[in-house]
């Protein structure tokens, strides 16, 4: 009794601030309907944590007056867009607000422009849907239901890299709350620095508002996803390899390789994308991925929105997900895979088969997909650097229950380790972590190289002067962990 009274007047501590700044209608505490479909509506179950209250903005002015509020308060916060990045304490906050952008999720195709603007509440699939109306695409995420806004400030991994880069790449503009409650608007010569520093520089500088990005005249896109057995490992490996060598002379192809312990298969398998931008069947470069034997296969001509939700991976799992970036080299994904065999060895006899997933995932990243985003005007992930085609791996993970997922975890930590020391005596792991695929204890920032460290140092330093963004929003990676 006495600790619920306690944990009531936290509560109302931390809602006081924004129903003194008349917030009140759009604050929530424990309990409430919209407090529970905010947590609801998390992808993972990791993610969902128990803020003291959450506030759900209508506008970027009500993000303003939120912002302000809780600064002044000195109140600890997160925020969360759609809330699909799976880690714990990214993007939710155990005894702190929580802001709910999800209500913001206006999307608006501008003719004049051929550009599309939509609020961070929004999802690709409405994206796709708007744009489409006008025999268009986005460079935006391969899985439908994943939000826009921390997809893009985290860079964007999509089907286009090899010739628009990363999604961030397309942005035009970035409307931004400031962390003294100004709103600005960043793009290419107006706050340059903070326009670049947020493609890929996630959560330090600001709440992004709205989005603008450049569109691509696209009617029908082929694609697909298909399931083989694990006896087509090795073919797999050396598809993966092979096709990013191709992908300079074939940049408007994509692949991407998983090899993974499939819950309802409970078994081993190997599940490819695929994806032609200009709706080509039977293009050459997929000659290969043509000849591995499949059990279903859903290639076709078709849209971005279908492929898009038929991508879409199950929710309200235990997820963990650790990346590294490895040079394009057969004999380390041959041992990761090896690694990896071994990991769901040990898994089994611990938990029920169907309860655990793995996806071992290789991801090709040619040389090219840098030059593109220079081409673009740049960001700050600094991939330009690596000048050898790599392999971007992701190490995803799922259980049912925590108790599962605390078995799980320290195995594919290990795993991680280990496949980065066995590419270091190979001279392939090339340092370079993805924001959108890492764990919170990786060093992501770091790996982005000290040129663009100093950069997102010297923007937090400019618009957040008093570091809101370092100390009272601690979700996520952040400049001021990272030393010059
Ligand atoms: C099934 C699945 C498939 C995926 N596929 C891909 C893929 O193909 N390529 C890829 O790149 N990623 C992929 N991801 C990762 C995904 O892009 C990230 O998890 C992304 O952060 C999700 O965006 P969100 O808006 O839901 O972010 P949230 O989970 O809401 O937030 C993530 C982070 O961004 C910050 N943030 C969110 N909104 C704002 C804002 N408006 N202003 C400032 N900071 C903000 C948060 O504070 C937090 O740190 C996938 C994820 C899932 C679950
Ligand atoms: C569309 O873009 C044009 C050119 O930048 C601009 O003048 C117009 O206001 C935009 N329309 C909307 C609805 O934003
Ligand atoms: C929209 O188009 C106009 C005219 O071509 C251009 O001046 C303006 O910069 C564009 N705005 C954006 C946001 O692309
Ligand atoms: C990729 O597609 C674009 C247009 O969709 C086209 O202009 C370009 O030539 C293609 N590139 C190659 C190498 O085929």
């Amino acid at each position: 009794m006495a600790d619920f009274t306690r944990k009531d007047v936290v509560v109302v501590q931390a809602a006081v601030c924004l129903r003194d700044a008349g917030l009140q209608s759009r604050v929530f505490a424990p309990s409430t309907p919209e407090y529970d479909a905010c947590k609801e509506s998390y992808w993972s179950r990791t993610a969902k944590l128990t803020p003291t209250c959450v506030v759900r903005p209508r506008s970027t002015a009500e993000v303003s007056v939120a912002l302000k509020a809780l600064v002044r308060a000195n109140e600890k916060f997160a925020v969360r867009s759609t809330g699909h990045a799976p880690g714990a304490g990214v993007n939710n906050i155990d005894g702190g607000v929580t802001m709910d952008l999800s209500l913001l999720d206006n999307v608006q195709y501008n003719e004049t422009n051929e550009t599309v603007s939509f609020g961070p509440g929004a999802r690709w699939l409405r994206v796709y849907r708007e744009v489409q109306k006008h025999g268009r695409i986005v460079a935006g995420g391969r899985e439908g239901q994943n939000g826009v806004a921390g997809f893009l400030l985290g860079g964007g991994n999509n089907w286009l890299t090899s010739t628009k880069g990363w999604a961030c790449d397309n942005v035009i503009t970035y409307e931004t709350v400031l962390a003294d409650g100004s709103i600005v608007i960043a793009d290419q010569d107006t706050h340059s620095d903070l326009f670049r520093a947020l493609k890929g520089g996630g959560n330090n500088f600001g709440v992004v508002t709205k989005f603008t990005m450049s569109t691509i005249v696209c009617e029908r896109i082929w694609g697909g996803v298909a399931t083989s057995s694990k006896e087509y490992v090795s073919d797999a490996i050396q598809l993966a390899s092979d096709f990013t060598e191709s992908l300079s002379s074939h940049p408007n192809s994509s692949l991407i390789v998983l090899i993974g312990y499939i819950p309802d298969m409970k078994d081993i398998a190997v599940v490819t994308g695929v994806m032609e931008t200009r709706g080509m069947e039977k293009v050459p470069i997929f000659n290969e991925w043509e000849k591995l034997p499949k059990i279903t296969n859903t290639a076709k001509p078709k849209t971005m929105l279908e492929i898009g939700t038929e991508t879409t991976q199950p929710c309200d799992r235990y997820n963990t997900w650790f990346t590294l970036t490895i040079k394009n080299d057969k004999g380390i994904m041959a041992k990761a895979v090896e690694l990896h065999e071994k990991l769901v060895e040990e898994l089994k006899p611990l938990i029920p088969a169907g309860d655990f997933g793995t996806q071992c995932v290789f991801g090709p990243l040619p040389a090219l997909v840098g030059t593109c985003s220079a081409a673009a005007g740049g960001n700050v992930m600094g991939l330009e650097r690596i000048t050898s085609d790599a392999i971007l791996v992701q190490m995803n993970t799922m259980a049912k229950t925590a108790e599962q997922m605390a078995l799980v975890q320290p195995k594919q930590r290990a795993w991680v380790e280990a496949v980065r020391a066995h590419a270091a005596t190979a001279g392939g792991d090339l340092g370079w972590l993805f924001m959108n695929y890492a764990d919170s204890s990786q060093d992501v920032l770091a790996s982005y190289g000290p040129e663009n460290v100093k950069l997102m140092k010297e923007v937090s330093a400019k618009y957040d002067p008093q570091g809101v963004f370092q100390t009272l929003c601690p979700g996520g990676w952040k400049i001021s962990e990272v030393s010059l």
